[in-house]
Order: structure tokens, then sequence, then C-alpha cells
């Protein structure tokens, strides 16, 4: 039995709700097929928007989306996706399969699914290889309410009033793809480039500095102390893998307790990697005004067999529900220092929480976890004592359980519990303390198999269901958390 204490009382800063936020990249089917298919596509869609892909988007809250990479963001020039579609040029889209780039799906595109999903767009910038002054007429043209020549042009088309963008990501991963540049020579440039993104009217820009690869500590350092004054946020990279060995990507769909067991320390180890970067920022920020952006996020296995290796697209199973279920308990527990974060990416592209095929589409285990966590957007952290047992496999160990509890606007208190273990239930006692609790009521995600999935034939065999295995008496809460599986409860 596991005890656990949860003092109501005890609230330990707000949530923000763009911890709950995603990324869509022109990489793959994520932008065209996943998100737009045009006007004249016989799949049905709004102003070329998926209508199922939007609806089901809209559902799970998206608070904020981060766009157009990723690596392209670096050689993506945004004046070519402006205009008529049939005058935007063509570019070839060299990171991700050397495909053509029509440039259909741009700025308008993109801000236009922001509003239609009402998320805050998070727009990255080209440090790499495009200009200051072009990272300065997008902000300009996007934002400016006077008359200009990029006010001008964005009038002419057809877009009146500016818009509202208050995230702004200066380059991305320019330690790698975003150009190879040191540590030192990227807080000189980010400066820079920061200078001329200017706060146009009301619209105060939110600025994010490119950030680390992994623990790549270094990098932070450099940046809080060369950089720190000049930003808002701060980002860092770390994907979910079998091995720390890149040449080892494993089946997302077909593998065995080793690399269940393997994925699961590694998702843990986002905890380590929050805490250390985070004491690095406290060093130079101690009031914590810079917030940790960890604006991508999620599991990289190999591509499905069969498809474009260059487009990322990864089936998605019980194991990625579990992983989305531990990174967003981590970064609700450390919303003083986490301000955003970003799964990648949104459909179709590694742990996507919608997958399409043609007209059918999918909703992932993925997805049904951001769903069910949406309850913590914007809440109240709560404390959450417990010593959690141990997953031990070949001679290894991790904690079995990961866990979070907030109290929303109206009172309403959610615990979010995964159980890492595979074969292993788990009995709890929540001792409530600080409010008396009246009913308490659950859901859960989990399945049979390690590796269930959804596909476009059964769509729903991994799903949120209601988990009636929970009794409040003495205002204690206790209940069996069978193993491999994501449980929501709420408390009133
Ligand atoms: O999400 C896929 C890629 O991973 C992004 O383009 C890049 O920033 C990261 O390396």
């Amino acid at each position: 039995m596991v005890k656990m204490i949860l003092n109501a009382d005890i609230k330990k800063g707000k949530i923000n709700k763009n911890i709950y936020g995603h990324f869509s990249e022109h990489l793959g089917r994520c932008i065209y097929e996943g998100l737009w298919v045009g006007e004249d596509s016989e799949i049905p869609n709004i102003n070329g928007f998926r209508t199922d892909v939007v609806e089901a988007l809209k559902k799970m809250k998206i608070p904020v989306l981060r766009w157009p990479g990723g690596c392209f963001a670096d050689e993506y020039h945004w004046v070519d996706g402006i205009g008529p579609k049939e005058n935007r040029p063509c570019m070839v889209n060299t990171h991700w399969g050397g495909v053509v780039e029509n440039n259909h799906f741009g700025t308008h595109e993109f801000l236009e699914l922001c509003e239609m999903l009402g998320a805050e767009p998070y727009i990255c910038g080209n440090v790499g290889s495009g200009t200051v002054h072009e990272m300065q007429q997008w902000v300009e043209y996007m934002t400016f309410d006077g008359k200009s020549p990029m006010a001008d042009l964005r009038r002419a088309n057809g877009k009146e009033e500016p818009w509202r963008v208050k995230y702004f990501g200066v380059g991305n991963e320019n330690w790698g793809c975003g150009g190879n540049m040191t540590a030192e020579f990227y807080a000189d440039q980010y400066k820079r480039y920061a200078t001329y993104v200017r706060n146009f009217g009301d619209n105060k820009i939110y600025k994010i500095a490119g950030g680390a690869s992994v623990d790549d500590y270094h990098w932070t350092e450099v940046l809080m102390r060369e950089a720190g004054k000049q930003m808002d946020g701060l980002s860092v990279h770390y994907y979910t893998r079998i091995s720390k060995d890149w040449s080892e990507q494993g089946s997302a769909t077909e593998f065995d307790e080793n690399h269940w067991f393997s994925v699961m320390q590694n998702a843990l180890f986002t905890e380590e990697l929050v805490v250390r970067h985070s004491n690095i920022m406290d060093k130079y920020d101690p009031e914590k005004k810079v917030g940790m952006i960890v604006d991508e996020w999620g599991t990289w296995f190999a591509v499905e067999p069969g498809t474009n290796p260059g487009f990322l697209y990864q089936q998605n199973t019980m194991r990625d529900a579990l992983v989305a279920g531990i990174h967003l308990n981590i970064f609700n527990n450390h919303c003083d220092r986490v301000q955003m974060a970003n799964i990648a990416q949104m459909v179709n592209v590694l742990q996507a929480v919608i997958l399409t095929e043609g007209k059918k589409m999918l909703l992932t285990p993925t997805y049904h976890v951001f769903d069910m966590y949406k309850v913590h957007q914007g809440a109240e952290l709560l404390s959450l004592d417990f010593e959690s047992p141990e997953y031990a496999y070949n001679g290894e160990k991790v904690p079995q359980l990961s866990a979070s509890s907030s109290v929303d606007s109206e009172g309403k208190i959610h615990v979010t519990i995964c159980n890492l273990n595979p074969s292993a239930d788990v009995n709890i006692d929540i001792d409530l303390r600080g409010v008396k609790s009246k009913s308490s009521t659950g859901k859960i995600i989990t399945s049979n198999a390690m590796n269930a999935k959804n596909t476009f034939e059964e769509t729903t065999n991994v799903t949120i269901k209601n988990f009636e295995d929970i009794n409040l008496e003495n205002n204690h809460i206790s209940g069996k958390i069978p193993s491999k599986s994501v449980v929501l409860l709420e408390i009133v």
C-alpha cells in the first residue's frame, strides 16, 4: 500500500496552461495532409483545414502552438509564404526528406489555424539563414497597426487588423541545424536579433532564446550569463528514445519489456534535466523571471516500416501514453520554472496526438493523456507527498509511480497518477488534508498489452474509460492503480 498525503491547503504555484502546448513543423505529413488539405480537397475542410483534425484539437484545448519548425524554421523565409498561393515560390525542404515545399501554408494560414483552435501562436524565427531585417519585418507584418510597408503588405494580402503574437523564438537548435554555432556566438546573435523583435502597440512579445540540447548545461550557463536579461524564456530540447545512441532507434510498436523499461528510464530523466537546467537559471535569475520552455519533447522511434525516413512518421502505443503522463507530471511539479512545453509533433510526426491516412483519422493514446490532463491547465499545483515503490527490471530500478496534483478555479482537485510497471498493480491510499471531500470520480487509460495502439480500423483500443476502482471514506481515497496505466482522480 502506497500512502500519499495530499495537502489541499499547500499551493505551490500556478501551472501555466502552456505546459500543454504543441508543435507543428513543415515536416513529413504534419502540415500538409495532417492539418492542411486545401479548400479543393475531398476531405471535409474549413478554409483548407481538416475539419476532423481541427475539431479533435479543439476538444483537447491546445493553449499554444509552435511553428514553422524545428530545423525548418532556420531555412524558412516567411515572405515566400504570403500572397496569392499561385505566386508563392517553392523551396526544397532540405532537412526533411528533400521534398518540395509549395508554401501554401504560410503566416496567414498558421495564424488562422491558431484562431480556430483558440491557441496562442508561438512563431520561431530564422537566425541560421535569415537576416535581422527579415525577422524584424516579419514581426512588423504580423503585429503593426499603423501605416508601414509591412502592415500595408499585410492589408494588401487581406488582413486589415494586425494579429496578436505573443511568443516568438529567436532561432531553433542553433548549436545544430540552426547554424552550428557555439553557445558564446549564439548568445551574441540572440541579443542582436532579439533587439529588433519589436513590441508594436500593446502587442508585447515574450522572446524565447534557442536553448540547449539535452544535458548541454554549458549552453544554458552561457545563455543565462550573457543574455539572460534580454530574454523571457530559454528553451531546452529532449527526446525520449530507447537508447542514447542515435543509431539504435527501436520500433514504436514491436518491443519487449527491455525497451519498455529503457523508455520509462529515459522519460524520467526529464526530471533531472529540468532540475539541473533550473539550478543554472536560478544562479542568474533567482526570481525566476525567465521561463524554461521545453519546446520539443516526446518519443522518437524508428519510422513506420515502408514510410519515408525523412518524414518521422511513427505509431503510438500505451508506452507513449505513459511517457506523456510522466512528462506532464514532471512539468506540473516544476511549474515554478517550466512555463511552456511543446510535444513534438501534433499530427503524423514523432509522438503525435493525431494520425491521418487519407480521409481517415485516429486519436493516439497520447491524445487521450492530453485530453485527460487538460484539467491541470492554469490550476494551482498542490503538495502531494509519497514514496514510490520501485519498478525493478534486469538489475535496474525506477520509481513505479509518477504523480501530480492541482486545484482548479472551481475548487476541484485533480490527481494524475502513472503506473510505469507493465505487470504489477499498486494499491494507494490518499490522505486528503486541508479539505473536506464529498465525492471522487476517476478516469483511466490502460490496456492489456504494453504495445496496444489505435489503428485506422480499430480507433478505440486505447481510450479514456471510467475508473470505478476507488473508494472515498473518512477523507481517504483508496484504490488499485492497474499496471501500465494513466489515471485521473477528481475530488470535490
Ligand atoms: O522535431 C523534429 C526535429 O527535432 C526538429 O526539427 C528539430 O528542432 C529537432 O532536432
